[in-house]
């Protein structure tokens, strides 16, 4: 049965940031999973494919969209434009014939760095868009050059002042126009950001060295079926030819690689045997074939079924972070947890992102031994984890620790959930069914400060 509809003006956040930091999570290791786990809807998917959706003046339905704190702070932005956007369980209504708005609200923005990819579709539909810089992250710097460049080939005039992105589309039609653009690094939002703004532009537009990520090819799906004519998405080049307008869809988003990914780790790190479902097994290559490397076998017992048999022991590899199809980054840090365990020492080396290491110093607390010289991280493996507090310092680390403590002796308790609470639907939840033993329960004291402390941009926006 579906949830009652709830419109986004009135959402209240299941978890707020300052609800889920002012709660810890307590997990106590060591216990077998066994059973089967339902993987939730791509939460990078959605989140551009509800930006996407501001291309088309007639209603769009969104299924498999997950739960999850960034989804919602996407939909208060959207809201925030005068669109119109209806929530029922994990359907999402949106009609954004009415957009009366070009300027994204800061106080979201600076929260979520996805929601800067609104500026192509509102470019397209309305040729101006108003978008806060959305500023650097836990992660990294990030910043927009790439997307801001592709526009301007495009013929936007882009100027940056006071923190805003002002963005307006030259000559009497306020059309873009097609472009050649070659993008200096396959970055996944630059690819989006382009494509979506070349759907309604005159004339084609190619995108070289384009993203593959299979994001990409989920948000060219949606844009196909509101009408856009889009060719070679998934491959490193990207054909768009612009067409006047697009039209109503009704479309079901991809299964999230990412969580699959995590709980095949939680899987080999506890040596539980559980199956998932559903994945798209072609989308897991890289991190199949590394879970392989650490002696799990993974079997496709159907289309969009896996099973995880974990070995008996877990053996050292060394992982290079890479664009699709190479292992991923939103992968990193729970590999780097399983390998803690693993019979020998393993070189992880970050190329993605410069500061996604943050995991290490907690990893160390439960008895971990890693090193890190520059991007590259020295794991040696040794026999034990013993249960600590830790502190989550961005949403894949949190991962990488709730990871941590379901092998750990002993009780770990995680603070700052925000951040877990932004990329995992039902976590908790899905984690007590398998068998894992862990609870939510609010902290003792205030630890709020421990959050900001230790983020130094006070928000977190992967
Ligand atoms: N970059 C630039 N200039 C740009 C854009 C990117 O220098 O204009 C750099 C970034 O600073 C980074 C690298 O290029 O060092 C890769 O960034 P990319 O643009 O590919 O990443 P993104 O679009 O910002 C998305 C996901 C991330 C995921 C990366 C890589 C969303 C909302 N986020 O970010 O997801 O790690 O692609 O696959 O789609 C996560 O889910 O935990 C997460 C961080």
């Amino acid at each position: 049965m579906e949830d009652r509809p709830i419109t986004t003006q009135g959402l209240k956040d299941t978890h707020t940031q300052s609800d889920a930091d002012a709660s810890v999570l307590q997990i106590w290791g060591k216990h077998p999973l066994k059973g089967h786990v339902n993987i939730s809807g791509a939460k990078n998917s959605a989140l551009t494919i509800i930006a996407a959706s501001l291309l088309c003046p007639q209603d769009c339905r969104i299924r498999n969209v997950p739960n999850l704190v960034d989804v919602k702070r996407m939909e208060q932005i959207l809201a925030a434009l005068g669109v119109k956007i209806e929530h029922h369980g994990n359907v999402l209504d949106i009609n954004a014939s009415t957009i009366s708005h070009s300027k994204a609200p800061y106080e979201i923005v600076s929260q979520l760095r996805a929601s800067f990819f609104i500026i192509g579709p509102l470019l397209a539909r309305l040729g101006v868009a108003r978008i806060p810089l959305p500023g650097g992250c836990t992660i990294g710097a990030r910043p927009v050059d790439l997307h801001v460049r592709g526009l301007q080939a495009m013929g936007a005039d882009v100027q940056i002042e006071h923190g805003i992105v002002h963005a307006y589309v030259t000559g009497g039609q306020r059309k873009l126009r097609g472009a050649k653009i070659y993008l200096d690094y396959p970055s996944v939002g630059a690819t989006e950001t382009i494509m979506m703004a070349a759907t309604l532009a005159e004339g084609e537009t190619t995108i070289e060295n384009a993203a593959q990520e299979p994001e990409v090819v989920d948000l060219a799906n949606f844009c196909q079926a509101l009408g856009a004519r889009i060719r070679g998405a998934g491959t490193n080049t990207i054909t768009i030819a612009g067409v006047p307008s697009l039209h109503s869809t009704d479309y079901a988003i991809n299964p999230d690689r990412i969580e699959a990914g995590t709980f095949l780790v939680a899987g080999a790190i506890t040596h539980s045997e559980i199956s998932l479902s559903p994945v798209v097994p072609e989308h897991l290559t890289a991190v199949i074939a590394k879970l392989q490397a650490t002696g799990a076998q993974i079997i496709t017992e159907s289309s969009d079924c896996l099973r995880i048999l974990p070995g008996d022991t877990i053996k050292a590899t060394d992982i290079e972070t890479l664009p699709y199809p190479g292992f991923p980054t939103d992968m990193q840090a729970q590999f780097m947890a399983l390998l803690t365990l693993s019979e020998g020492n393993s070189l992880i080396t970050e190329t993605v992102f410069e500061n996604r290491m943050r995991h290490v110093a907690e990893l160390n607390r439960m008895g971990a031994d890693i090193r890190i010289k520059g991007n590259h991280a020295l794991v040696r493996g040794v026999s034990m984890l013993s249960g600590a507090p830790v502190v989550a310092t961005d949403l894949r680390a949190s991962a990488a620790l709730v990871l941590a403590g379901l092998a750990a002796e002993g009780k770990t308790i995680i603070q700052c959930l925000h951040h877990l609470d932004r990329g995992y639907e039902h976590i908790e939840a899905k984690l007590l069914a398998l068998g894992a033993k862990l609870e939510r329960i609010p902290a003792v004291g205030d630890i709020s400060g421990v959050c900001l402390t230790n983020d130094p941009v006070l928000s977190e926006k992967d």
